[in-house]
């Protein structure tokens, strides 16, 4: 096999070329930063323009006389991925789906494929299974299996060799840690592979017009080479949340160049393989039959949807000098500096006690609309007062303890309607300027005035 392309160690903190590997950077002196990379093809100085030669036929444009084509939309047959994809598969886009193994991207990508092999030629791509496996799961999911063409190939340059010939109009790379590509030496799954290989697809599908589907194994930390290194290269990341033990798979779009990100389409997983959920606001709701102290509903927005989840607090005493803050599925910093709000403004100190925080159902949410929620639930088993069953609430704090307005109310107040609660507690700022028909609405603009609210 002959090199057609070279390959040089270039450290990732100065840059600087090493003809071989070394474990210390023999320029800046850090020690384990050499990668193996393709060396870019040298351009023969012709001496004018300082260097810069050959002529490709790129030209400068005026923004204004490119008319972008119009971009074509193909529905992958199932919604919540659709709805995270920005409304169905851009022709020639790259989408990279991550997640920790065994959560279900393969049997996401597979149903999808089998859906989307009807309308398009499809190929998916398999570097980790066999095609007797693939074929296994297919059966056992009830999906056509007709259209649907497999290859298990773990070189790239073979891969797109195949590709080329057979054209297919949606391609699947399961997963990306398992290719590589002949012009390096590293190891399958290293970061050089990894990001080589990927960029070799991405400019076959740019090329084309082929709809490119990159599958990332990440572990809990997000260590592992992979899935992070390629997101600047793709126009949709997509990643799983969820905790493994719970059936809900949640697929978030974390970027995406057509269409909202944040968004999120949730799945449960069943013995037939994902199924969609319309209504998320019902699953994650877990209704008590008794109410219980610590647990608050929030109105929450991903994406273009708002969603209904709960928070539990539990707050007890502790035995440490320094008691302990945990937050899962919010952010920890936010709830030390909420607790510290709500000492200042709100009168009610927990220096002596340990504060648990979690969001039902494995849900991450990001966005400040959950301070209020928060603080009510921390302060419900501060006091062990459950809150009302029917009371909703949002809202953002401010460090001044006043209550901000959060994006949307309107239509938050409207989901929380929708689902029967009786009660919402929001920012004065979001208030409906007409009465709502059945619905309490208590308008705050202090946190004083909402801890008042429960009294
Ligand atoms: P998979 O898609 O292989 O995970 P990934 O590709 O992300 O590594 O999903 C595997 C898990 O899903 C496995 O633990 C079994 C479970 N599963 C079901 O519960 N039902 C099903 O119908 C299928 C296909 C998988
Ligand atoms: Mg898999």
């Amino acid at each position: 096999m002959s090199k057609a392309s070279k390959t040089v160690y270039v450290c990732i903190e100065c840059g600087a070329q090493a003809p071989k590997w070394a474990g210390q950077c023999t320029d800046c002196g850090a020690w384990n930063t050499l990668q193996e990379t393709v060396a870019a093809p040298m351009v023969k100085a012709d001496g004018r323009f300082g260097g810069y030669a050959g002529d490709n036929g790129a030209r400068i444009r005026v923004l204004s006389d490119v008319v972008a084509e119009h971009t074509e939309r193909l529905p992958t047959g199932m919604t919540e991925l659709d709805r995270v994809l920005g409304g169905g598969l851009v022709t020639g886009s790259v989408v990279l789906i991550g997640g920790d193994p065994g959560i279900g991207k393969s049997t996401l990508l597979i149903q999808a494929l089998a859906l989307l092999a009807q309308h398009k030629p499809a190929l998916y791509v398999s570097g980790e299974e066999s095609a007797e496996q693939i074929s296994l799961r297919a059966r056992r999911l009830g999906l056509p299996g007709e259209r649907l063409r497999v290859l298990t190939e773990t070189c790239v340059e073979r891969i797109l060799a195949l590709a080329a010939r057979d054209k297919p109009g949606v391609l699947v790379l399961d997963s990306i840690q398992t290719f590589y590509t002949d012009a390096l030496q590293s190891a399958p799954g290293s970061v050089a592979q990894v990001r080589e290989s990927a960029a070799r697809l991405v400019r076959f599908a740019k090329q084309t017009g082929t709809s490119l589907f990159l599958v990332g194994h990440v572990t809990k930390e997000g260590a592992l080479a992979g899935p992070r290194v390629l997101e600047h290269m793709v126009d949709t990341v997509l990643y799983f949340e969820g905790e493994s033990g719970s059936q809900f798979r949640l697929v978030r779009a974390i970027k995406n160049r057509f269409g909202a990100v944040n968004e999120l389409g949730v799945f449960a997983m069943s013995d037939k393989g994902l199924r969609e959920v319309a209504n998320p606001s019902a699953i994650f709701l877990s209704r008590h039959e008794q109410q219980v102290a610590g647990s608050c509903i929030l109105v929450t927005r991903e994406g273009t949807r708002p969603l209904l989840v709960e928070v539990q607090a539990l707050v007890d005493q502790s035995p440490l000098a320094n008691p302990r803050r945990v937050a899962l599925g919010l952010e920890q910093n936010r709830l030390s500096m909420l607790l510290a709000v709500l000492h200042r403004h709100g009168g009610v100190g927990l220096f002596d006690q340990d504060v648990f925080l979690n969001v039902v159902g494995g849900v991450r949410v990001t966005e400040p609309a959950a301070d209020l929620p928060v603080l009510l639930s921390v302060l419900s088993s501060f006091r062990d007062r459950p809150l009302p069953g029917d009371l909703a609430t949002f809202g953002e704090v401010g460090l001044a303890g006043e209550i901000r307005p959060v994006p949307n109310g309107q239509e938050r107040l409207r989901e929380a309607a929708k689902h029967g609660f009786k009660k919402v507690i929001l920012p004065k700022a979001n208030a409906p300027k007409k009465r709502m028909e059945g619905v309490d609405v208590i308008a705050v603009n202090r946190i004083g005035e909402a801890i008042d609210a429960l009294a």
